[in-house]
């Protein structure tokens, strides 16, 4: 575990903006996957939604924050569930891990929900842009916001059958060979 001075970092009306790199610890995407599919499976069960994950053997560790990224795949999850409500036959999210390449680890979460419009694509990273009658549309924006302080990018693209697969990329520290 490495700790960065606390002097580093922007400050925000007086406030110290703690960011993420303050804390950099190293760890698995495997397990951090497999940690929050732990704590949304109760949830996905009296939803009917099937949780499957493909994780790839040997993957390097990343260095960052696991709970912060923990925090995108939850969101990622509730995004994925709610937009399944209205789905009938085929509830499934994959939550899936590969290696990229030499530099970049790439973390998926599938549904079979109905998909984004794509009159909203643009939008979808944007504060406060939300379809739901209760959303707050702010999940995407700090996810996106989270996985750039680390490096990597989130994305976004409708799957060819049905529903929307959001990815991002984190990259591999040197020397992280698998
Ligand atoms: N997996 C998904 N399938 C379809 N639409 C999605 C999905 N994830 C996000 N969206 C769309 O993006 C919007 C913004 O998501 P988010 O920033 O998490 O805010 P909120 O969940 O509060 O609406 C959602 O309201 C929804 O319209
Ligand atoms: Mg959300």
């Amino acid at each position: 575990m490495r700790h960065r001075g606390s002097s580093s970092g922007p400050w925000l009306s007086g406030q110290r903006y703690v960011t993420t790199m303050d804390v950099i610890l190293l760890f698995f995407t495997g397990h951090v996957c497999d940690e929050t599919v732990g704590l949304v499976a109760a949830d996905a069960n009296i939803k009917h939604n099937i949780l499957r994950t493909s994780l790839e053997k040997a993957l390097p560790p990343v260095y960052g924050d696991r709970i912060q990224l923990q925090q995108v795949l939850l969101n990622l999850l509730s995004n994925s569930f709610d937009a399944m409500e209205t789905t009938r036959d085929f509830r499934e999210v994959l939550i899936s891990t590969v290696r990229l390449d030499a530099a970049m680890i790439k973390v998926s979460v599938r549904d079979s929900g109905p998909g984004i419009p794509v009159q909203d694509i643009p939008r979808l990273f944007t504060r406060f842009f939300t379809s739901k009658p209760d959303g707050l549309g702010m999940g995407l924006p700090i996810s996106r916001s989270i996985i750039e302080t680390h490096g990597g990018a989130l994305m976004v693209e409708n799957n060819p059958d049905n529903g929307a697969t959001f990815s991002f990329t984190l990259p591999v520290p040197p020397g992280g060979a698998a």
